[in-house]
């Protein structure tokens, strides 16, 4: 096929499509479970019954009208791409973000992940909790009306490729010299939590990971932008999170808005206007006046031994 015309059909770029083309070159892809285990499968990734129900209307079967051949090159070789990079640990786009296709190559990759935990002794609840993400990020895209996916589906292809690990409160993605922390939209970040999971993580990686040696841990969250000192209770979670880290100098971000990850991540939403916001929290307050005085929110990194 035609690389032109399977871009033409699906409506991107041809870029994307050349992209995704010559990353995946001719490497093996993997195969979509078939729709019997596809119960199991959505519930094992935590995935709500909403979304279980969308995904199993939209199964890519043999005969499904929905899955043009055009569309299912794009989920071969996308499955490709992404499996091409089992074990690496950087932020991958899978390739266009197009609603949704990628929850498939995310099913189809579960199975060659999981031989990759196993293959480095990671337990399975591990695993399970790892992968469990899918659900959550389905639900909370719900939420913002697929205004997440187009980062969510670069964001989940971490977790299909071993790159990151979900060990009590926080993820953490590997890197080069250091553990990248993530925070999970998961109940209040309380303390206990926090210590808890950085002595797992602590254990965990030399004993997964032996050959890998990390310095510590960074971060990088519009929670660890000191402005948020001004407004937040100085006992509140986020505030003793933040707390915890030396916080680097202020560098711009690369292709990144602290002002719209802020509201992604304390509204759910990127496009609804400041003054139709709800001003439920003190956070959220915060956050709006903030921003209606003219200041900017900023994306900070810190770092934790
Ligand atoms: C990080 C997180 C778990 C902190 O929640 P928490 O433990 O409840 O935080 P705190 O106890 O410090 O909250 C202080 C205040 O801010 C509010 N608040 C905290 N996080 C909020 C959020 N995401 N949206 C709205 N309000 C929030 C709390 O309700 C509280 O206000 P209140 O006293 O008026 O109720 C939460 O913000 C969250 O789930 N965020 C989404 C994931 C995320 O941002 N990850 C980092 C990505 S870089």
């Amino acid at each position: 096929m035609e690389l032109e015309h399977i871009a033409a059909r699906l409506g991107v770029p041809a870029g994307e499509i050349e992209r995704v083309h010559r990353l995946a070159g001719d490497r093996p892809s993997a195969e979509v479970p078939p729709v019997s285990a596809a119960p199991a499968i959505l519930e094992r990734l935590a995935v709500r019954a909403d979304d279980a129900a969308e995904i199993q209307a939209g199964w890519p079967g043999a005969d499904s009208p929905l899955w043009t051949p055009e569309l299912r090159w794009l989920l071969d070789r996308s499955t490709a791409l992404v499996r091409a990079d089992l074990g690496g640990y950087g932020w991958l786009a899978p390739g266009p973000a197009l609603p949704r296709y990628f929850v498939y190559v995310y099913l189809a990759l579960v199975d060659v992940v999981t031989a990759y935990h196993r293959d480095r002794g990671i337990p399975g609840e591990v695993t399970r909790a790892t992968l469990a993400d899918l659900g959550r990020n389905l639900a909370v895209d719900r939420r913002m009306r697929g205004e997440g996916w187009p980062v969510m589906q670069s964001w989940l292809t971490l977790h299909v490729r071993g790159g990151l690990y979900e060990l009590g409160r926080l993820q953490y993605q590997r890197g080069d010299t250091t553990i990248d922390l993530h925070i999970p939209e998961a109940g209040p970040l309380t303390p206990a939590a926090i210590d808890a999971s950085l002595d797992e993580a602590r254990a965990f990686f030399p004993r997964h990971f032996p050959e890998e040696h990390y310095e510590g841990f960074t971060c990088g969250s519009w929670l660890l932008d000191p402005q948020l000192l001004d407004y937040l209770p100085a006992d509140s979670n986020i505030a003793r999170f933040q707390r915890r880290f030396e916080i680097l100098p202020y560098e711009e971000p690369e292709g990144l808005d602290a002002d719209v990850e802020t509201r992604r991540f304390v509204f759910r939403t990127l496009t609804t206007p400041l003054d139709q916001l709800p001003r439920d929290t003190v956070l959220q307050r915060a956050v709006i006046d903030h921003l209606t005085a003219g200041h900017h929110w900023q994306w900070r990194r810190g770092r934790l031994r």
